[in-house]
């Protein structure tokens, strides 16, 4: 198991690049198996989650070969519609795969995801609303078994705009008969990513960016080349990455107005924000200000970013208050940053942080993904040296981020846990 050694206290300055959005490209490669056709994806990261979900393809017969920046995938022949546990336990947004294979071949097995380490995480709302479309849907030892003759537009209303129903209705929809309508549908720039895709394909969409999204079943489906968008998430990392260090950084390869709420936030914290054609530049000012944020659906405040903020928080002057809406148990990091030198209290759903606290380093346990990166940011502000263990939580999502990092000027290196513990 990896760890990363970081030698906190320099200021981070220059640029950096993103990659393409893993939570674009999971569901894009979930939509692969709607196509008989070729289809390119191009710039897909090298991230864990990713290669899971490449693993799970190919284990129902999908072929894929990387040429450069290519992936040349080719879904035409599928030889089973079952992803295992072996598999799914391992990533949720397995999920997705029922949608497609529902739709293309009326039939899905697809092992429960269960709980994960930030809360129960049902999927109630992608079950219920395939039933709505004609599926049947049956649980059985630890999997949801999916069968209908053919799926039938309908309109759907979620009960809450979740982004994974979302997708995985949008996706049941591109087969369904006639007119397959989702009100009450999440804003994530993803989910537009992912319609732009089946777009790409010939689908029929309307209502892209807006709260209902209405997609026309059809037939037969088109080759296609698609590149998916830059990833908000890593991107608001490095800016705040660059703000806890007091620094000033460039972060290009996204489109700034999927972090405005983001840059917000930063502005009220005193940090300057200037809108680049292809990302965001922060500049710290020095001194950063207690704020208050809430995570809500988009265009709110990501849940996402919620751990890395809150990292931000421990080194501004005054109290913040750092409320999470979407997810039950979100606030692992928390007891982890205390074990720096933060001073958070927890009240419910809220984080109450006073800062800025000094951190002296020590070493800290990775428990999810995000949180893991507030504990990078973390060590970067700290005046010592932290060994941040169980980094495979971070390979997960955000590729090459020590090396990005490094590339600003931050001081960490990549070490095996047993070696220096
Ligand atoms: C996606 C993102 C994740 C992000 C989250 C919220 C991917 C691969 N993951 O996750 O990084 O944190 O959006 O922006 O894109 N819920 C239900 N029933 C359901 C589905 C969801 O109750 O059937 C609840 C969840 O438990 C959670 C909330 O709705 O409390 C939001 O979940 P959702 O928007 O579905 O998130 P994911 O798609 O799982």
């Amino acid at each position: 198991m990896d760890k990363l050694v970081i030698n906190g206290g320099v200021k981070l300055v220059g640029e950096v690049e993103v990659s393409r959005a893993k939570n674009a490209y999971l569901p894009i490669l979930a939509g692969v198996l709607l196509s008989d056709q070729k289809i390119e994806l191009v710039d897909v990261p090298n991230l864990r989650d990713i290669r899971t979900m490449w693993q799970l393809l190919n284990n129902l017969g999908v072929k894929t070969e990387v040429v450069g920046n290519i992936t040349h995938v080719d879904a035409s022949n599928v030889t089973s519609q079952e992803a295992t546990y072996e598999l799914v336990k391992t990533m949720r947004a397995s999920i997705f795969v029922l949608g497609p294979l529902l739709s293309r071949f009326k039939r899905a097995k697809v092992s429960l995801p269960g709980g994960c380490a930030i809360g129960t995480r049902p999927i109630d709302l992608h079950l219920k609303n395939l039933e709505k479309m004609g599926a049947k849907i049956v649980m059985q030892n630890g999997y949801v078994e999916a069968t209908c003759d053919q799926l039938i537009g309908t309109k759907l209303v979620l009960d809450f705009p979740s982004v994974g129903a979302t997708e995985n209705l949008l996706m049941a929809g591109v087969f369904a008969k006639g007119v397959t309508t989702i009100g009450n549908a999440a804003l994530e720039p993803e989910i537009d990513d992912l319609a732009h895709f089946l777009q790409s394909m010939g689908v029929e969409i309307e209502g892209i960016g807006t709260k209902t999204l209405k997609v026309t079943g059809l037939e037969k489906l088109k080759p296609t080349r698609y590149r998916a968008i830059g990833d908000r998430i890593e991107a608001g990392t490095y800016l705040m990455a660059g703000l806890i260090t007091g620094g000033d950084v460039k972060v290009r390869g996204f489109n700034p107005a999927h972090l405005a709420n983001v840059t917000d936030k930063l502005r009220e914290m005193g940090a300057t924000i200037n809108e680049l054609p292809d990302g965001l530049h922060a500049i710290s000012n020095g001194e950063l200000k207690g704020i208050d944020a809430t995570t809500e659906p988009f265009p709110g405040f990501p849940t996402d970013l919620q751990a890395q903020m809150m990292a931000l928080m421990t080194q501004a002057t005054g109290t913040s208050v750092m409320t999470e809406n979407i997810f039950e148990n979100r606030f692992m990091h928390v007891p982890e940053l205390v074990r720096l030198g933060a001073s958070i209290k927890l009240k419910g759903n809220s984080a109450i942080v006073k800062g800025p606290s000094k951190f002296a380093g020590a070493p800290v346990m990775c428990t999810d993904l995000r949180a893991s990166a507030a504990l990078v940011l973390a060590a970067l502000a700290s005046s010592g040296t932290t060994d941040v263990l169980r980094v495979y939580h971070l390979d997960r999502g955000y590729e090459k981020l020590d090396e990005k990092l490094m590339g600003l000027g931050a001081r960490i290196e990549r070490a095996r846990e047993n070696e220096m513990i």
